[in-house]
């Protein structure tokens, strides 16, 4: 059988509400999901379950027992010689290791072992990276309602290299209670999901920012070249703005570079992730 290859994109919390808190101390979210064209990438071929990490951010990352893909491939009994190609700044609110754990099941799936039931064990993000095109993730994530195709929207995303901390951030928060998301209509363009969006939130944002305020001066220095609209991703620390044109976005992801940022143009992926 030849290796299977899984893209991992990158998740963005494009509007991200915080309505409530379970018993347990886990969040009720209200958020718009939509996937990027960049992304970590997974390869599996058949053989003893095993884990290769290799790209730019293997070096942030163990491949030990732990490891989101291991524990993913444990869950649906997979046996698979799994190679991970990390192109994504490691725990930085854009899903990361859901995907990669999403990527692993899907992977898995196409070599024949059925989907686990509760995906949602391996991080509360991994059902929303397993369809992986466009949706609202509700609950504590594992609620997830697939919407219509997003328009292409270049997009550049920008990390400034400090790790945060997810549950740190949800304690920082200060609203816990807030309403949920006005309701999603079908975005024709920019203009209109930006217009859409200024009437959202990250309510993570504030929390986030205060523990790290660098943050900031990334949404600052994305809006100054020329983002139409910029906003973190999930608890931080990478942001996303959009563009009108993709030579506007690689133009910005390069000037960003030069704040010794981790940053790159893409787009918005209207669709699940092609194989
Ligand atoms: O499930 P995941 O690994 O993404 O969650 C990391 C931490 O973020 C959890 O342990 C919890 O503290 C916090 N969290 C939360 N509510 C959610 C998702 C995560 O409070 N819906």
């Amino acid at each position: 059988m030849p290796a299977v290859i899984e893209a991992a994109p990158a998740k963005l919390n494009l509007a991200l509400h915080v309505t409530g808190r379970r018993a347990d101390g886990y969040h009720l979210l209200d958020s718009l999901v939509g996937f990027a064209g960049a992304g970590d990438v997974v390869t599996l071929k058949p053989g003893p379950l095993s884990l290769r990490i290799e790209g730019p951010f293997a070096p942030g990352l163990s491949a030990e027992d732990d490891n989101l893909c291991l524990r993913a491939a444990r869950l649906a009994g997979g046996r698979a010689a799994i190679t991970l190609t990390k192109n994504l700044p490691v725990a930085s609110g854009i899903g990361g290791g859901s995907a990669d754990a999403a990527a692993v099941l899907r992977g898995l799936a196409r070599m024949g072992h059925a989907l686990p039931g509760n995906p949602e064990l391996l991080g509360a993000d991994v059902p929303v990276c397993l369809s992986s095109g466009p949706a609202r993730m509700q609950g504590v994530g594992e609620v997830v309602t697939p919407l219509p195709p997003l328009p292409a929207i270049p997009l550049v995303l920008v990390n400034p290299g400090v790790a945060v901390s997810t549950p740190r951030v949800f304690a920082a928060m200060e609203r816990r209670d807030n309403p949920g998301l006005p309701p999603i209509p079908r975005f024709d363009g920019l203009a209109d999901l930006a217009n859409w969006l200024g009437q959202t939130r990250n309510d993570l944002e504030p929390a986030a920012l205060s523990i790290a305020p660098v943050i900031g001066q990334v949404l600052e220095a994305l809006r100054a070249n020329g983002a139409a609209f910029a906003r973190m991703s999930g608890s931080g620390a990478t942001c996303f703005g959009l563009f009108d044109r993709a030579d506007h976005a690689r133009i910005a992801a390069n000037v960003l570079k030069q704040h010794g940022w981790w940053s790159v143009a893409t787009e918005l992926a209207p669709m699940p992730a092609p194989r």
